[in-house]
């Protein structure tokens, strides 16, 4: 412009304007920044000078000033990047897989360099509040034995004991327990766990936890220390968090909601159809009552007004969460209409309380069945129906959940949290008439629908921790042999204790506006596990797998 050769140069805190102006620069330079690629590191003298009025760019942070350069040198030239990194008008982000290929650049982005800026303040607030509190920052090992958090291990083979594998820990558990009854008393970690499970959006294989253990503690205690970390998180970005928590049993948020991490943003809580549907004719709902089963359903404010098409994508997710089907009924003009109405009577019809305006979804069938599909139904409808408040946040901890859970198909116990969790104090007698009633000092916190955390009351009494491994078909032997050591442990004079960890990834996400745990990790893996900048996981020499005492199978088949 008028012989001037305009720049915008950025690094981490933000972009500013350098102008090369024949009357300040060298010619040299000048005919530098006019020919320099895009994204080529330089160094550049000048002096820091306000922009003339008419120069000046209100959108921009520094746009009041520019640098008027002196000199110029390219360090680093930038071959043409393979994405853009500042994207011009129109242009649209490319594909997640091409930017995770290239991630060097990805991270060049403003968003994802905010987040992970943000992720270090979270961080260095989590080391000064439970610093602050007494706790102590102690790592733990990554070789380790398999700790049961209820996903797969990543196993590591060892070079040296032939046949012998290293897991990498899911969560630093056992460890803890352990600094415990070493008389630690407060523990804390930013843990790296690693878990080899189908993922989500909200799940990573390997990932970062808050991990919190203490001594002579209850659950109340846990309850405070986290809501106060958790404010003084949010407050990273200025917002203030009501303490406490508002707390939910594990029985009450199955039956008001259909799952164990609700969304109370919004209500479209779920009610019991049942008594409605007693010595029904209707045939399927008879059935599914005679089975054992309840009607339960959803009224949906406004709902009467949505399309068939929107009432049968409602469906299509119940029955991917496990639903044979909808039923719906809608009140209009005073009239309740739909399939199951002429099964009704008025008495029975008025029993449902469907409101004018109103869609009501019902499904027949077990809680089992009917809990997931009315919670995907709840939750699709309270983003259609635009229930969903923007800027709230409805943090609660739901407790009292269930010590064991029953396999639908073996009919065997598997532990809700994990097996190191204290039974309620006033459910110890039903481990012996009936485990599967007994509840466990266990809870969650949950913000708008996503677990943020969870933990527990440890069991401290080998005795206790015997039963509840009998309980899980864990025999004295094997519990010897995978837990000993803990078993020893809480032998040799062991606290009362108990803990939490929080799921860092998530609640940096969440304060990032992200919608994927991958914006707020540097180098994050893909849906299908992998590390597509450097390329893992990846094959290995023949030698490398004979000095680790491993042969591969020519196929699956030779395995069989
Ligand atoms: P839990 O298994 O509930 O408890 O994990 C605690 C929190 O960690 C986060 N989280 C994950 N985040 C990203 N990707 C994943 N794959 C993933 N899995 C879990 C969640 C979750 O709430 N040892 C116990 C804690 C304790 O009892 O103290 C534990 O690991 O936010």
């Amino acid at each position: 412009m008028g012989g001037i050769v305009f720049l915008d140069l950025r690094d981490r805190a933000g972009v500013v304007q350098v102008s090369f102006d024949p009357n300040f620069a060298s010619a040299e330079a000048i005919a530098m920044a006019g020919s320099v690629g895009r994204e080529s590191v330089v160094l550049i003298e000048g002096e820091v000078v306000a922009r003339p009025d008419q120069g000046r760019n209100a959108d921009l942070a520094t746009g009041d000033v520019e640098v008027k350069a002196v000199s110029m040198r390219i360090v680093g030239p930038a071959e043409t990047p393979a994405i853009p990194v500042v994207l011009g008008k129109g242009e649209t982000l490319p594909s997640e897989e091409l930017r995770l290929r290239h991630r060097y650049l990805d991270l060049r982005r403003p968003e994802l360099q905010a987040n992970i800026i943000l992720r270090h303040r979270l961080m260095q607030t989590t080391r000064r509040y439970l610093s602050d509190r007494g706790y102590l920052e102690i790592e733990t090992p990554i070789l380790t034995k398999p700790t049961p958090e209820g996903a797969r291990d990543y196993l590591v083979p060892s070079r040296v004991s032939a046949g012998e594998f290293y897991a990498l820990p899911q969560s630093p558990q056992l460890y803890k327990q352990l600094l415990m009854i070493s008389g630690f008393d407060r523990y804390f970690q930013i843990a790296r766990c690693f878990r080899d499970e189908d993922l989500r959006a909200d799940r990573q294989p390997e990932f970062t936890q808050i991990d919190i253990e203490a001594s002579f503690v209850s659950a109340e205690d846990i309850y405070s220390l986290a809501e106060g970390l958790i404010a003084a998180l949010w407050q990273e970005r200025g917002i203030a968090v009501t303490t406490p928590f508002p707390r939910l049993t594990y029985a009450g948020a199955m039956e008001r909601f259909g799952t164990d991490k609700p969304d109370t943003r919004y209500g479209l809580e779920l009610f019991d159809a049942t008594d409605a549907f007693r010595s029904t004719e209707f045939s399927i709902v008879r059935s599914a009552i005679e089975a054992g089963g309840r009607v339960r359903g959803v009224r949906i404010p406004g709902g009467a007004a949505l399309s068939r098409k929107q009432v049968d994508e409602l469906e299509a997710l119940a029955k991917g969460a496990g639903a044979g089907g909808l039923l719906r009924l809608k009140r209009e003009k005073g009239e309740l209409t739909g399939p199951p109405a002429k099964f009704l009577s008025p008495d029975q019809g008025a029993m449902l309380g469907v409101a004018e305006g109103e869609l009501c979804v019902l499904v027949a069938a077990s809680d089992r069945v009917s809990s997931p599909a009315l919670d995907r139904v709840r939750q699709e409808a309270a983003r259609v129906m635009q229930l969903v408040p923007a800027n709230t946040v409805r943090f609660l901890w739901v407790i009292d959940f269930p010590l064991f859970e029953k396999d639908g198909a073996t009919a065997t116990l598997g532990a809700v949290h994990h097996p190191f969790t204290a039974p309620h104090p006033e459910d110890l007698a039903l481990l012996d008439s009936a485990p599967e009633k007994a509840r466990a000092l266990a809870y969650d916190v949950v913000l708008n629908g996503t677990e943020l955390g969870g933990g527990s009351i440890r069991i401290a009494d080998p005795e206790v921790q015997r039963r509840v491994f009998n309980l899980l078909a864990i025999d004295d032997a094997t519990a010897q042999q995978r837990f000993g050591f803990l078993l020893e442990g809480l032998r040799s004079g062991a606290p009362p204790h108990g803990g939490i960890a929080l799921g860092f990834d998530r609640i940096a996400m969440l304060l990032s506006g992200a919608s994927s745990l991958r914006d707020v990790i540097a180098f994050p893996k893909s849906t299908a596990a992998r590390a597509l900048f450097e390329g893992a996981p990846t094959t290995v020499p023949p030698d490398d797998l004979h000095d680790l005492h491993i042969r591969l199978a020519e196929d699956e088949e030779a395995l069989r």
